[in-house]
């Protein structure tokens, strides 16, 4: 047996030193590596994070079209590593979230679960869109297949779905949407993400408000411009017209002298005519009073009994329409000029009937309602009362709805007993012009309710509950 030296033995044990050493100096290599490699992943998902950011704040900017560039940030998000991305609005009629749009990375095909989520809709707190909706706050759901509150699970589970985020669109702080969004993987929570999407839903509702603003203003202007020029036409047009009618009342007076019988041919085409002349008349004074309607007279009026009054002499006996009202006793005072009040809800009540060729109802409703930021409506926050007038008939298709108040747009057949597509601009101005607002809810198949919103006078308000103190 070979026998070891003090010296190879005293080797030896420097050797195995060495050997510890070396062991400890790898762990820790392999540890301050690990760490590096997870700062280089986090400062590349930081990189991602910004990136995504600014191309959403370029698109907000550079796209006009609300719509095109709310599609446009769908597709920003999901190519940042989502398969599926929503928008969900919230249906002021009804209240509760609908579909909005959709956008997939291509060439998978979702139509199935686009289908499931245009049926689909959410109240606050229900499912993902409801939870965000109800908290103000992004949400995490880490697999849509085991999360307890996830509605469109089966549909998920057949695609493949795992991870979903979801943050809301705020305006002035109030959630408007909710934008959700979906993946294949299973993703654990990222709060840095969600954060940042919490700055961005806010920066969207921005934006939101900012086109309803610039779509409102646009469709003044245009009504103040076309009604300038339409009441300049209508003015000459009547005199014309008061010209020929006058005309033709001394040509039936001339064939009179002359001994023509009333049954004459002559006299059956001048009465035609004179009928033509007067609803040609008609429609000029219409374009006058959406021209000129000018500045409301106003007078203190009883809002209940015109609302009664005006919607019951519409109403046709031979179509099976119902009216039903629900309109409280003590409405807030309000000063107006009856006569376009009474021009607004005929024109309202006119369009329900034409929406009902076959019968339904129509519901007329009033309240006094306070305006606060949470309305999200351009009206002050005071107090106002506000008149629906909703209806069970064919419902506005949504790509008419932005244009059913400008001029002349109709969907009725044009000609002199048909629409002019005049009736909602005029309701349109005279509402601007009593600084009130008038707003519409509409489903196909379902019905229209169109909502118009008239100041209260606070004056009356006080004298009212002066007399009541007196009173009581
Ligand atoms: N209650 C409603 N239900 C369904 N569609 C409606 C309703 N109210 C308005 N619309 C749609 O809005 C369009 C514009 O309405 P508007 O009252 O301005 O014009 P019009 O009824 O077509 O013609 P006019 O009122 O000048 O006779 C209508 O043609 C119709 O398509
Ligand atoms: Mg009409």
């Amino acid at each position: 047996m070979r026998k070891y030296s003090p010296i190879e033995d005293e080797l030896d044990k420097l050797n195995k030193q060495l050997e510890q050493r070396v062991i400890e100096l790898t762990a820790q290599l392999e540890i301050t590596n690990r760490h590096l490699k997870e700062e280089i992943i986090e400062h590349k998902k930081d990189e991602k994070r910004l990136t995504l950011k600014y191309s959403i704040t370029n698109i907000l900017s550079e796209f006009n079209d609300p719509k095109e560039a709310l599609t446009r940030t769908l597709k920003a998000i999901c190519e940042n590593g989502w398969e599926i991305g929503e928008i969900w609005f919230i249906d002021k009629g009804t209240n509760i979230l609908t579909l909005n749009s959709m956008w997939y990375n291509p060439p998978w095909d979702v139509k199935e679960f686009e289908a499931v989520s245009r049926e689909i809709t959410f109240p606050k707190g229900i499912g993902l869109p409801g939870r965000v909706w109800e908290n103000g706050q992004p949400a995490w759901i880490n697999d849509v297949i085991v999360d307890r509150n996830f509605l469109r699970e089966s549909i998920a589970s057949k695609l493949g779905l795992h991870g979903a985020f979801a943050f809301p669109i705020k305006i002035s702080g109030n959630v408007a949407g909710v934008m959700s969004f979906y993946s294949r993987s299973i993703e654990p929570p990222d709060n840095d993400l969600l954060q940042m999407f919490d700055v961005i839903g806010a920066q969207i509702g921005g934006f939101i408000a900012r086109k309803q603003v610039e779509e409102e203003l646009q469709r003044m202007q245009n009504i103040e411009s076309i009604g300038v020029l339409s009441g300049g036409i209508a003015h000459d047009f009547n005199n014309l017209l008061t010209a020929i009618l006058g005309n033709i009342s001394l040509s039936k007076l001339y064939l009179s002298k002359k001994n023509i019988s009333p049954d004459d041919n002559v006299f059956k085409r001048l009465a035609a005519s004179e009928e033509s002349c007067e609803h040609a008349k008609e429609i000029t004074s219409m374009l006058i009073t959406f021209a000129r309607g000018g500045k409301p007279i106003k007078e203190p009026i009883e809002i209940s009994k015109l609302l009664k009054e005006t919607t019951t002499l519409l109403i046709p006996g031979d179509l099976h329409i119902t009216c039903e009202f629900d309109i409280p006793a003590h409405l807030y005072p309000v000063k107006a000029d009856k006569l376009q009040i009474k021009q607004v809800i005929k024109s309202i009540v006119a369009n329900a009937i034409e929406a009902m060729p076959d019968g339904g109802i129509i519901r007329v409703k009033a309240d006094n309602i306070e305006i606060g930021k949470k309305d999200n409506l351009q009206l002050k926050d005071e107090k106002y009362i506000k008149v629906s007038v909703e209806d069970s008939g064919v419902g506005i298709p949504e790509e008419n709805l932005s244009k059913i108040f400008d001029p002349y747009f109709t969907t009725k057949e044009k000609g002199l007993h048909k629409g002019m597509g005049l009736g909602l601009s005029i309701c349109y101005s005279i509402i601007n012009r009593h600084e009130g607002l008038i707003t519409v809810d509409s489903k196909v198949g379902v019905g229209t309710t169109f909502h118009f919103y008239l100041p209260a006078n606070l004056e009356g308000l006080r004298d009212a509950s002066h007399i009541s103190s007196a009173t009581g």
